[in-house]
This record gives structure tokens, C-alpha cells and sequence, in this order.
């Protein structure tokens, strides 16, 4: 199948509407990454989402939708502390977990009884809803396990004669996915950290929770499994092994310099992944700045694309710094853990 690359303008948004309506998958930007969007009423065209991924079927969707009146066809009810978590950051990078009415199909949900909704505030997005005229069933553009796409560039690398087509609207503003949250019990709970911080979140509802799992420092501690499926996958990862070097003041350079220095000697195409503040001060076969530290914003927005660009230098070790798990910053750190296997050198 050949892919076609869409500009976003008017014209090119309705004829992937078509697309979707026709039961196609078309590629789309939203703040947060991009999606891979299909009707999310159609078993059919949900089923090649799957597929063009490689996805594991026991992971759900994302379903996607513009308007609030979407939501009362698709979930059983809206909880007051969903209505507060609407009201406040829909549309966003926030995605909130719903008892499901009967009729969205199985393959979205992954058999659950609940089902993950989200308004994004794109444009591309919004318009594209709206031109199809039914709610997007969309997880990452990515194939499975890769790190998420922020350009159309990475959907290419990943799905390029596997999709419909990408319609590219240029980076991805967020860089890290939205947050996942269960309102489905009376105490919100965070499934993924994610676009809209813990903390902003407790600014609206009060009480919010961390799913336990999401506390974990390595898989083999976890006792309980991650209540959001997609969790429990080794995901975001680089082709590379990658560490996380622990510790978040100056000292860390030379740490890190010293384990690059044996890497090296070993023969090893070895890289380090870092922020503007320490860029200049490593010597590396990649050295990487995903963003400045002194703005974890930036940092979110420029990781994924950190982590594809040291498969492209044929990169084998990849070194890491670490950062706070404050605001955006517990999002960071959990895609960067997972992207290296919850490997950290003390
Ligand atoms: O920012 C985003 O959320 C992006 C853009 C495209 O909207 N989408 C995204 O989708 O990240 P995906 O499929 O890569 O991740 C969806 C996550 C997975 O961890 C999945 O297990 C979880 O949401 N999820 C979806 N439905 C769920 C449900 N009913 N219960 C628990 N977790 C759910
Ligand atoms: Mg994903």
C-alpha cells in the first residue's frame, strides 16, 4: 500500500475523513503525539490498527472525540469528579477512563468494561473528527514498542506502506502522551503520568492517586499488575541498551563520562542522552540534548525524537541523565525508564 502524505489544510482533512469513513487508518497530529486514527465503530478498521502496529490485542484504545455530546453514546456516565476533570482540561492532553455503554466493539476496549476517552485541542485533530463524523479509535503512531512519533517524518519510519496515509502538521507540541486517569472509583487514580501533571490534577479534584505500579523501580518488583494493559509493555525503547545514570547534580557528567570511556574501550558505539546545559561537555559517539533542563517542557517535547535519532547513528549504548519526577518530569522519567528497561546506575 502506498502511504499518502497529506498537508494539513482543509481540502486534504475531509479527504481523510473519507479515508477513515471508508474504514481506512489515517495518521493525524495531536498536542500530544501523533495518532493512528480509525473509526472506532468499525471492528474492521479497528482490527487494522492492530495490525499496521503490531500491537498486542489485550491493549486498548484511546477513542478520540470533539465535542461532549460524542461522549453520552459512548460511556454509561460521567462522574463529578469527570465533569471537573472535563471542565478543566478538555480539550488536552488528558484522557479519562469511563464505565462503556454496549456498542462500542470489543477490539477498542480490549474486552474491558471501561473505555479511555479523549478531546484533544489540536486543530488537525478536531477538524479530522469532525470530517469523518464518527469518534477515532487512536493509540501512538508508532509500531509497537518504538518510542512515539512527533513528526509525520517518524510515522514514515515506522508505517510507511502500512497506513492509508499521515497527514503532517508539523511537531507534536507536548511530546509525551496524555494523561491517563480512572474516575471509575471515587478517588481519581493516574494510570499514565503523562501531558497534564499529578499536580494539576489535585489542584481540581482534590485526592488523586498514583496507580502502584507506576511507583515500581524495577519489573521484577512489580506485585501487581498496571491497571492501564499498556503499561506493562517495555515500550518507547531505542534499538540501543540504554542506563539511566541516577543523580541530578554535576558529578553526573563525569559518571557518565567514565561509563562511556569503558563502552568505548569495549568497542562499543556508544551515546549519551542530555539537555542543552550539559551538552558541551561530553565526548561520545552521540551526544544528544533532548531539551533544557532548567524547562522539563522542553525536554518532554524533544525526547522521542532524542531517542530515534541514536537509532539512526547506529548507536548500540546509550548512557542517560536523570530528572525530577515533579510536574511533567514524572512523565519524562517514566517513558525514560521503561525505554531502558528500568536499568539505573547509582
Ligand atoms: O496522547 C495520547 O494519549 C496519544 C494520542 C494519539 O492521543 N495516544 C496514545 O494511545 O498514547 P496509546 O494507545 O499509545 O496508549 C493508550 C494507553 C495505553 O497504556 C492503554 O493501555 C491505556 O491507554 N488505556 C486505554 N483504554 C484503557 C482502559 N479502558 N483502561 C485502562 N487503560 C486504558
Ligand atoms: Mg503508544
Amino acid at each position: 500500500m502506498q502511504t499518502k502524505r497529506l498537508t494539513a489544510d482543509e481540502k486534504s482533512i475531509a479527504y481523510a475523513g473519507t479515508l477513515i469513513r471508508n474504514g481506512e487508518v489515517v495518521a493525524f497530529p495531536t498536542e500530544t503525539v501523533y495518532g493512528l486514527g480509525a473509526d472506532a465503530t468499525n471492528p474492521a478498521a479497528v482490527d487494522k490498527i492492530f495490525q499496521a502496529k503490531g500491537r498486542p490485542s489485550d491493549n486498548p484504545l484511546i477513542v478520540h472525540i470533539a465535542s461532549e455530546r460524542d461522549l453520552e453514546r459512548l460511556v454509561k456516565e460521567i462522574p463529578d469528579t469527570a465533569r471537573k476533570l472535563m471542565d478543566a482540561f478538555w480539550p488536552g492532553p488528558l484522557t479519562l477512563i469511563f464505565p462503556k455503554k454496549d456498542g462500542i466493539p470489543d477490539q477498542v476496549t480490549a474486552g474491558l468494561d471501561t473505555v479511555g476517552i479523549r478531546m484533544p485541542n489540536h486543530p488537525v485533530a478536531r477538524m479530522l473528527i469532525e470530517s469523518s463524523g464518527v469518534p477515532l479509535a487512536a493509540p501512538s503512531a508508532n509500531r509497537s514498542g518504538r518510542p512515539s512519533p512527533t513528526t509525520a517524518e517518524h510515522v514514515l519510519e515506522d508505517l510507511d506502506h502500512l497506513i492509508a496515509a499521515v497527514i503532517d502538521g508539523g511537531p507534536a507540541g507536548v511530546g509525551v502522551e496524555s494523561t491517563v486517569v480512572d474516575i471509575t472509583s471515587p478517588v481519581p487514580m493516574i494510570l499514565r503520568p503523562g501531558g497534564i501533571s499529578q499536580e494539576q490534577i489535585g489542584h481540581v479534584v482534590g485526592d488523586v492517586l498514583l496507580d502502584p505500579a507506576l511507583k515500581q523501580t524495577s519489573p521484577r518488583e512489580l506485585k501487581q499488575p498496571p491497571k492501564s494493559p499498556g503499561m506493562k509493555y517495555t515500550h518507547y525503547a531505542p534499538r540501543g541498551d540504554m542506563w539511566i545514570v541516577s543523580g541530578e547534580d554535576n558529578s553526573v557528567v563525569s559518571r557518565i563520562q567514565s561509563y562511556v570511556d569503558r563502552s568505548r574501550l569495549e568497542g562499543a558505539r556508544v551515546g549519551v542522552l542530555t539537555t542543552d546545559e550539559h551538552v558541551d561537555m561530553y565526548r561520545a559517539d552521540a551526544v544528544i540534548s533532548c531539551g533544557q533542563r532548567s524547562d522539563l517542557s522542553t525536554v518532554a517535547a524533544g525526547l522521542y525524537a532524542a531517542l530515534r535519532a541514536f537509532d539512526q547513528q547506529g548507536i548500540e549504548r546509550i548512557y542517560a541523565e536523570s530528572f525530577p519526577r515533579e510536574g511533567i518530569g514524572l512523565a519524562i522519567m517514566n517513558r525514560l525508564m521503561k525505554a531502558a528497561g528500568y536499568r539505573v546506575l547509582t
